[in-house]
């Protein structure tokens, strides 16, 4: 059994649907998943102890990413993480209408590969909301669930 945390920042619910969808996928395989809100969590230590960390975030930009607002000062503080050696994989919901779909995936992965945490799955990119997508949600479950 590992232990996996799962952080989501979700403006209107739809990343924190597919955060849920995935603490029930992993859970439901026999692993030990622990959901938090971005809201509510600081960056401080926060992978220490968990094999490893999803983290799902909207993006609100325009012509630049942006990144929503409870999960940014993560972000901006991820290497305090502490994700050396942590297996991490991204996750959010987005419209691929705009220029940086689903962005914030694309860049919590720099981030993570940059402070020494191990990618274990291509990024989850769901256009609109979970049930738009319940088959890439399966496969990215699937992925991450390899490598634990
Ligand atoms: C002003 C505005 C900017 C947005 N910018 C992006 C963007 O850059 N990339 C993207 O994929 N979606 C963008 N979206 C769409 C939201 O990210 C999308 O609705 C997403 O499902 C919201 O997820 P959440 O409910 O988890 O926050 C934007 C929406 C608005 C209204």
């Amino acid at each position: 059994m590992s232990k996996v945390l799962i952080v989501f920042g979700s403006s209107t619910g739809n990343t924190e649907g597919i955060a849920q969808k995935l603490q029930e996928i992993i859970a439901a395989a026999g692993h030990d998943v622990t959901l938090r809100n971005a809201a509510d969590t600081a960056a401080a230590g926060l992978a220490k102890g968990y094999d490893a960390v999803l983290l799902g975030c909207s993006a609100w930009g325009e012509e630049e990413l942006e990144l929503q607002d409870d999960f940014l000062p993560l972000y901006d503080e991820m290497e305090a993480m502490e994700l050396s050696g942590v297996k991490l994989a991204a996750f959010a919901s987005g419209d691929s209408s705009y220029t940086h779909f689903c962005g914030a995936v694309d860049a919590i992965e720099a981030r993570g590969r940059d402070l020494g945490a191990q990618i274990v799955a291509e990024g989850l990119k769901v256009d609109g909301t979970v049930s738009d997508a319940p088959d890439a949600v399966q496969e990215f479950a699937a992925a991450v669930l390899a490598a634990l």
